[in-house]
């Protein structure tokens, strides 16, 4: 097991992307995002599908080319099995077990949750990146997705919190798209947050017991803030917008923080990392290094090119169940539904 490559594949959401690892390190991780969506204000699942059928076999030969490896090399094939959109999943899916099976080796399959965590295990050719040691908790953030996870070992993650209505993802780019920004509007809210003032307006924060979540009553006083607002200046929110972002980032940061600095209260864990699309937020960012500063938490922030669904992360997590010898049989689905 010296030279172990790992090919790995993410077709959950939007994204069709492959990746090739050499033991832990990341070869090649390749991309293709679908601009499609956009002018439907969101992910258009039979669109979705149909542009991972046309994606994958040229961004997986891309990978493989970029490594610089030819696909007989290959190891193992990692898939994501779940959660995700099922049009989506089954194209990455079917694809990952058809190349498995016609070059003989092992499939490895993936949940896309896990995949998230362990993107802080990536390490590079010319760079060493710092490794959370086990146990440590991850805030982990995306469009589908708020949780907060204690992980343990590689294999065994436990959800210690986690929303009980809508992620924080989808809380920014609906509030977003109410606003008519683009999308997806994390990026965008993002960027206008950095010129707004953050103590300008106040939204409804949720009062859910321990470490759990809620993003659907903020949404709501974020909707009936503004149609209050817009009765009194039809271009209130061409006028405030980035008063509005900075407060709404704000407020979701505050509600994510929260609850991430009593688990580590409940815990004793101060090695916390953070992973999922909105962890490429800097009002999060700069809440996590305040916490480093000031809490003495050790903090573990992925790279951009990490935080949102890509392959390497789906590659890495395969590398470790690999060496595990955790393989998956042709007969499993894909899953939609959100497990751990
Ligand atoms: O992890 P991800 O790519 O997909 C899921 O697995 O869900 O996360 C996508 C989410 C979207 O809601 C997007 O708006 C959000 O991550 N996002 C951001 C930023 N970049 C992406 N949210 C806030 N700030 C950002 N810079």
């Amino acid at each position: 097991d010296k030279d172990v490559y790992i090919l790995g594949i993410e077709s959950s959401c939007d994204d069709t992307s492959a990746a090739v690892l050499h033991n832990n390190v990341l070869l090649s991780n390749v991309t293709s995002s679908q601009a499609v969506h956009q002018s439907y204000g969101g992910v258009v699942p039979e669109l979705a599908s149909r542009a991972h059928q046309q994606n994958i076999v040229p961004v997986v030969d891309q990978a493989l080319k970029k490594a610089g490896i030819e696909k007989e090399q290959l190891s193992a094939v990692a898939f994501t099995r779940g959660p995700g959109l099922m049009g989506s999943l089954l194209v990455g899916v079917s694809f990952a077990k058809g190349f498995a099976r016609a070059l003989g080796i092992p499939m490895v399959d993936v949940n896309h949750l896990q995949g998230h965590v362990m993107a802080h295990f990536i390490q590079e050719p010319d760079m060493q990146n710092p490794i959370p040691p086990f146990p440590f908790l991850c805030l982990l953030v995306s469009g589908g997705n708020s949780q907060i996870v204690k992980v343990n070992a590689y294999n065994d993650m436990e959800v210690l919190g986690q929303t009980i209505d809508d992620a924080a993802g989808e809380a920014i780019d609906k509030c977003s798209k109410v606003m008519g920004l683009g999308y997806p509007g994390g990026p965008i809210i993002d960027r206008l947050a950095r010129q707004g003032n953050p103590a300008a307006f106040k939204f409804a924060q949720p009062n859910i017991p321990e470490l759990d979540y809620s993003f659907s009553g903020l949404k709501t006083s974020f909707l009936y803030s503004l149609q209050k607002w817009i009765k009194d200046d039809p271009n209130f929110i061409e006028n405030h917008k980035e008063d509005l972002a900075a407060s709404l980032e704000f407020t979701i940061v505050d509600i994510l923080m929260k609850k991430l600095k009593l688990a580590v209260k409940q815990t004793g864990i101060t090695h916390v990392a953070v992973a999922g699309g909105v962890s490429a937020n800097n009002g999060l960012r700069n809440a996590f290094h305040e916490a480093a500063d000031k809490l003495g938490w050790t903090i573990y922030i992925p790279k951009f090119g990490y935080t949102t669904d890509n392959a390497a992360m789906i590659g890495i997590t395969g590398y470790f169940k690999y060496l595990d010898k955790v393989f998956c049989s042709i007969d499993k689905p894909a899953f939609s539904k959100v497990t751990f």
